[in-house]
């Protein structure tokens, strides 16, 4: 029999329950897997994956665009809501600011995604896609900014 320690039999009840709770949320929206993204259309970057940088390189690009939105429909809809109208899952990115500083705190939470107290918010996104699909998906999320 495997001997689990106190602390460690909570933090995997925790875990068990975050895990529940998202995939209970994801039973009612569909793909589980991140979903690879054709990103060959778009000019390649200087860093590769590696070095991630902070500001849109594809903004305005319209390629961008469709690629994003494609890959929005299918990585993250499932959690922030069809054409980034939020049922309450998780937050509504229609509303996350523009231009540069936008910019840096999407890339960050795509890449990495959230997690606190040993449960995971969003899973991170940044070693599966790669930091094509990222600006691809910020480009089209950019696009559906609304103040309102
Ligand atoms: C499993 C559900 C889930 C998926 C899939 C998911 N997210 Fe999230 N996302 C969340 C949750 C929950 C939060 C809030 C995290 C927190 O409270 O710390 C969040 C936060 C964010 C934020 C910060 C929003 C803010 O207002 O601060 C961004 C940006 C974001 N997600 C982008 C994406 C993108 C882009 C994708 C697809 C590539 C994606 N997410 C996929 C659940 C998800």
């Amino acid at each position: 029999m495997i001997k689990i320690s106190k602390g460690r039999a909570a933090l995997l009840a925790a875990a068990a329950l975050a895990t529940g709770a998202i995939a209970s949320s994801l039973s009612a929206h569909g793909n589980v897997t991140p979903q690879a993204v054709d990103t060959s259309a778009l000019p390649d970057l200087a860093g590769g994956n590696d070095t991630w940088v902070t500001v849109n390189p594809y903004r305005g690009n319209q390629k961008a665009l469709e690629i994003g939105q494609s890959a929005y429909g299918q990585n993250c809809a499932r959690c922030h809501g069809l054409d980034a109208i939020s049922g309450g899952i998780a937050p509504d990115l229609r509303y996350l600011e523009t231009g540069d500083s936008g910019d840096e705190w999407f890339i960050q939470r795509f890449q990495h995604g959230s997690a606190r107290d040993g449960k995971v918010y969003m899973p991170p996104m940044g070693e599966v896609l790669g930091q094509k699909a990222g600006w691809a998906i910020r480009t089209w999320i950019e696009s559906k900014h609304t103040d309102e």
